[in-house]
C-alpha cells in the first residue's frame, strides 16, 4: 500500500505529540526520557515513551513502545513516526527499534528529533539497510 507522505506542518504536530509523551516517559535509570508519536492511515496518533526496568534489558523504549500500541488498537498501516529526546543531536532510534519498524513499516517516514528545535527526516529503510525480514525466514511470504 502506498500512503501518501504526511505534510511538514503535520510533521511538527507529531512531534509535538512526540514531546507530550515524552512528559509520561518513565526513565529512573538512565534520566533520559524519550517520546514518540506514530501516525496511522486513518489519522490516529499514538503515543509511546520509554519505559525502564531495574533489569536493565526489560526497557521499552519509545518507539517500540508507540508501535505496540499502534496494533494493539488494530492499526497496521503505519505511515509516519516521530521521536525526541534531549539530545544533542535529533535522537537516532537504537537497533532493536530500527529492526521492528523495518518489518513493520519499511514505509514509514522517520522525524527524528531533540528539545533544540533540530529535526532530521528519514526512512525506516534508510534506517536500516539491508535488514533482515519476513522474506528471509520464509521466502514464500515475499
Ligand atoms: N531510548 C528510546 O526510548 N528511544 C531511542 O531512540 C533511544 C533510546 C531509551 C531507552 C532507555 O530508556 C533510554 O532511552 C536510554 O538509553
Amino acid at each position: 500500500m502506498v500512503l501518501p507522505t504526511p505534510a511538514p506542518a503535520d510533521l511538527e504536530d507529531l512531534v509535538a505529540a512526540a514531546l507530550a509523551a515524552r512528559e509520561r516517559a518513565y526513565a529512573p535509570y538512565s534520566d533520559y526520557p524519550v517520546g514518540a508519536a506514530l501516525l496511522v492511515g486513518d489519522g490516529r496518533v499514538f503515543a509511546g515513551c520509554n519505559i525502564e526496568n531495574a533489569a536493565y534489558p526489560a526497557t521499552i523504549c519509545a518507539e517500540r513502545a508507540a508501535v505496540a500500541t499502534a496494533l494493539a488498537a488494530g492499526a497496521r498501516d503505519l505511515v509516519a513516526l516521530a521521536v525526541i529526546a534531549a539530545a544533542p543531536e535529533p535522537v537516532p532510534p537504537c537497533g532493536l527499534c530500527r529492526q521492528v519498524l523495518a518489518e513493520l513499516g519499511p514505509q514509514i517516514v522517520v522525524v527524528l528529533a531533540n528539545t533544540a528545535g533540530e529535526r532530521r527526516l528519514t526512512s525506516a529503510a534508510e534506517l536500516l539497510p539491508g535488514a533482515f525480514g519476513p522474506a528471509d525466514l520464509r521466502p514464500e511470504r515475499a
